[in-house]
């Protein structure tokens, strides 16, 4: 999913104007996107920060709102994350440990959301779902490949 060009954002309004220019999130309604806010969590991140941890547990999703992030499998670089782009939703769906650590190369801030409160968004919106299904799909293709080097 591509990067999406943000500018710092000040108060709630920026945020949900931020929000609704996320692909992931397009196509919500002013009012759905203000009830994902409501039950999301602004969050900074110092630089150097492993924000999830290959192995660990925690199923929050986690959403890039400023900054860029690393993920690492084994220590190996996998993927380069920046603002618009998400991670977490492998432990939020499956259950099991993070399958990469995340790591924030900059100061990040995400926009967090417990799984208790993401969940219900799958089924409320197919459309979130489905989006959250073709990037998993994008990120399997990318690891395949990357295992065949
Ligand atoms: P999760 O397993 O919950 O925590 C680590 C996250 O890193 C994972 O969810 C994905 O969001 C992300 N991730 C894991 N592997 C890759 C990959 N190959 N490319 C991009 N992102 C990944």
């Amino acid at each position: 999913m591509a990067s999406v060009e943000f500018t710092a954002v000040a108060g709630r309004d920026d945020l949900l104007e931020l929000l609704g220019r996320v692909p992931l999130f397009e196509d919500l309604s002013k009012k759905e996107l203000n009830a994902v806010l409501r039950s999301a969590e602004e969050v900074s991140h110092p630089k150097g920060k492993e924000v999830v941890k290959e192995g660990g547990g925690g199923a929050g999703f986690h959403l890039i709102l400023d900054g860029e992030a690393t993920v690492l499998q084994s220590g190996r670089v996998r993927h380069r994350m920046g603002p618009g782009e998400f991670f977490g939703e492998i432990a939020l769906l499956d259950g099991g440990p993070r399958s990469a650590t995340v790591r924030a190369d900059t100061p990040v801030r995400t926009l967090s959301i417990t799984a208790w409160n993401f969940k219900p968004l799958l089924v409320e919106h197919p459309a979130i779902a489905q989006k959250l299904l073709v990037e998993l799909c994008r990120r399997l293709r990318a690891a395949e490949e990357a295992a065949h080097f």
